[in-house]
């Protein structure tokens, strides 16, 4: 069984636990779920059921906010296409973090990561891609008071100084080694994790003081971040504490993939568009009816299942009904699609609705130099 997660490729059939221990991972456990449950005064269902799974220095950060020292929160998207669902999630527990910890939330816009690394899209169209892309996190709701999203390339003159300040402490070989480049790879594409790194300690450049920073993220962004915690105490700044999920699986089975538009739904899709993806999408039932009554599905490797567990069923009873009439042969794949399928679309409407309010809004959030 073998299988590649890095910021650029997540293929194969992921074992988490190995990644845990590759990446030098913690896994969060009870002790740490009471402790942000009491806090927080609930548990996200994306805490509680381990789609985020893994942390850095989450007990570091909580006896940070406990002694009074509150936290800020980063993370980012790569504006490479339009967002779909498997984007949203992460956002989604961060809108949640945000509002639970009464944290600010500094949103980075790589459109120059996606120029550098792609070789289709150009920097007008990546730039483009970032206003879609931030249409989508204004509409999950973040505070306009505590939420700053910027593009590199707008904001250049505030993230670049402090980029040089990463960059001549990262090596070519520690890159190379983190990343797996190559004499092929372009210079951008070596240089821009510093760019990444910077918006973990910003906010304490502005302040003139340390603020613990936690950055939630889908664990593909892992290299990046394991260089900002070498770099930034180097530079007298904290390490970020991060949290890391999984990822929502693909319709098509395995992985979503940016050049089959049917594995993903997307934020701008039609309820009929997603309906009909969704009516085809892989499952773990079995060949025929019969055969599935008898002996039920396999809900561990269903995207529709994974669907409802990481967004669209959030009644942790009405999930293990859901659990037992797939293994026992009661519920049949069609009729699963088709709730969902309602499910989906009635996001979607409401999502869609949000967005095109978010247009007028964009100036409330984006902050430029
Ligand atoms: N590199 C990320 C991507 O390709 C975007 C990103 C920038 C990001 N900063 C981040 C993601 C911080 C998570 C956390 O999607």
């Amino acid at each position: 069984m073998t299988f590649k997660v890095t910021p650029w490729e997540v293929s194969g059939d992921l074992d988490y636990s190995k990644i845990v221990k590759d990446f030098g991972l913690e896994v969060i456990n009870e002790a740490l779920m009471r402790r942000i449950e009491k806090h927080a005064g609930e548990l996200h269902p994306l805490l509680k059921r381990g789609i985020f799974f893994a942390h850095r220095d989450m007990n570091w950060l909580l006896d940070q906010y406990e002694k009074g020292n509150k936290f800020f929160l980063y993370t980012g998207r790569g504006p490479s296409g339009h967002t779909h669902l498997g984007h949203l999630m992460p956002w989604i527990f961060t809108k949640w973090l945000q509002d639970k910890f009464g944290a600010d939330l500094w949103f980075q816009m790589t459109d120059d990561e996606k120029y550098v690394f792609s070789d289709r899209l150009e920097l007008e169209q990546t730039k483009k891609l970032a206003y879609e892309n931030a249409l989508d996190v204004i509409a999950l709701g973040f505070d306009e008071k505590k939420t700053k999203i910027f593009l590199d390339t707008e904001y250049a003159k505030t993230l670049y100084p402090q980029a040089l300040k990463v960059a001549k402490r990262l090596t070519f070989s520690t890159a190379k080694a983190t990343f797996g480049f190559t004499n092929e790879s372009n210079v951008g594409e070596i240089f821009f994790t510093s760019v990444q790194a910077v918006p973990a300690f910003l906010p304490s450049v502005i302040k003139g003081k340390n603020i613990p920073c936690l950055i939630p993220y889908a664990v593909d962004q892992d290299p990046h971040f394991r260089i900002a915690r070498d770099i930034l105490p180097k530079l007298g700044y904290y390490k970020p504490a991060s949290i890391q999920s999984i990822f929502l699986p693909g319709l098509k089975g395995g992985k979503m993939s940016a050049s089959e538009e049917n594995s993903a739904i997307y934020t701008t899709d039609g309820p009929e568009t997603a309906k009909k993806k969704l009516m085809n999408a892989f499952t773990g039932g079995r060949d025929s009816i019969k055969e599935q009554k008898e002996k039920g599905a396999n809900y561990s490797i269903c995207p529709i299942y994974h669907y409802y567990k990481q967004m669209f069923m959030p009644d942790d009873k009405e999930l293990a009904e859901l659990e037992h009439d797939c293994k026992g042969g009661k519920i049949l794949c069609g009729e699963c699609k088709q709730k969902l399928a309602g499910r989906v679309a009635d996001f979607l409407v409401d999502h869609q609705k949000k967005r095109e309010k978010a247009k007028s809004r964009l100036d409330k959030f984006l902050i430029r130099d």
